[in-house]
């Protein structure tokens, strides 16, 4: 089987990108497949197009705007080519945050309260009036982040009104719109769903301690800034719980192949959706492949299972 992976890109989340690229590749490898990496230039329709007999599979490993938004999802199928991930359109409502709750919420799943704000009210309100209404409508603390992006990039806890200016301008250096969600405290639990082509199914969610306190882009991809525990230190109910719910949101949203929902469970048990990543991070320390490796899985044979589902 050749696969080719897709890595880098032009987002923010590039070097995060190359890396999961890169391991996914070497478990690939290690499955026996052909596996090509390459990136996303303007040279690889043509490509694809001339290698189109010699390619069985594209797997985009593309992390932020330059995959995630479901752009090049549309490309690839325009010219038939097969690749891992979810449909276009799928890959876009969950790439923005706001439409993943919403979406979500209306199903009855529990997602902290929100606020979107776009740049241009921002611009057009200006900023002391826009803190003014958000501190009137958010419960305090809050988290602020960009409303499209991975890898808490731009996320800042805002603890009160004054300091919702510095993280408003933070977020918007990575997006054209904020999400400001009130800060739900608890167990944060990431969880892999996968599918074979025999339904969806949940992996072991992962708990995240970052040592720092905060899950930010740090503790995300220094080894040893966080404690991983796979399974979560939660009740044997609240695992399953939460696995089954992260199912339910890929399907709600569509996702497919392989995703990651993410959680917060509150001090009484309760499960908050948080987001959903299209493609989430795969190297040494996301999450996605902890998962696996504590379902008793080896990475290698999941990812040509992925890859051989998408070809066939
Ligand atoms: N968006 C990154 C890659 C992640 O959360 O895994």
């Amino acid at each position: 089987q050749h696969v080719v992976i897709l890595s880098g890109g032009i987002s923010h989340e590039r070097d995060v990108s190359l890396r999961s690229g890169r391991r996914v590749a070497d478990a690939l490898i290690k499955a026996g497949a052909r596996v090509t990496v390459r990136e996303p230039d303007e040279k690889l329709l043509p490509w694809l197009e001339q290698n189109f007999d010699d390619v069985d599979v594209v797997w985009p490993v593309l992390h932020g705007v330059s995959g995630e938004n479901g752009a090049l999802y549309s490309l690839l199928r325009a010219i038939d080519v097969p690749y891992v991930g979810s449909r276009p359109t799928a890959a876009m409502l969950a790439w923005n945050k706001a439409t993943a709750k919403a979406l979500v919420k209306r199903t009855g799943i529990r997602t902290p309260q929100s606020i979107v704000l776009p740049n241009d009210t921002f611009r057009e309100l200006g900023a002391t009036s826009v803190i003014d209404s958000i501190s009137r409508g958010i419960d305090f603390p809050a988290v602020v982040k960009p409303v499209e992006g991975g890898s808490s990039q731009g996320v800042s806890f805002v603890n009160e009104k004054s300091q919702f200016s510095r993280a408003l301008v933070t977020a918007f250096t990575y997006a054209d719109g904020v999400l400001i969600e009130k800060k739900v405290s608890g167990t944060e639990l990431m969880v892999g769903v996968l599918d074979f082509g025999e339904g969806p199914f949940a992996v072991p969610p992962v708990e995240v301690v970052p040592n720092s306190g905060v899950y930010d882009y740090a503790a995300r991809y220094n080894a040893g800034e966080t404690t991983y525990y796979a399974p979560g230190r939660v009740d044997e109910a609240v695992l399953t719980q939460v696995s089954e719910l992260a199912v339910r949101v890929c399907q709600i949203i569509g996702l497919a192949d392989v995703a990651r929902v993410d959680f917060i469970v509150d001090d009484e048990g309760t499960p908050w959706f948080i987001e959903a990543d299209p493609i989430p991070g795969m190297t040494e320390t996301s999450l996605v492949p902890l998962g696996i490796q504590a379902a008793g899985l080896e990475l290698a044979d999941v990812y040509a299972q992925l890859a051989e589902h998408a070809a066939a």
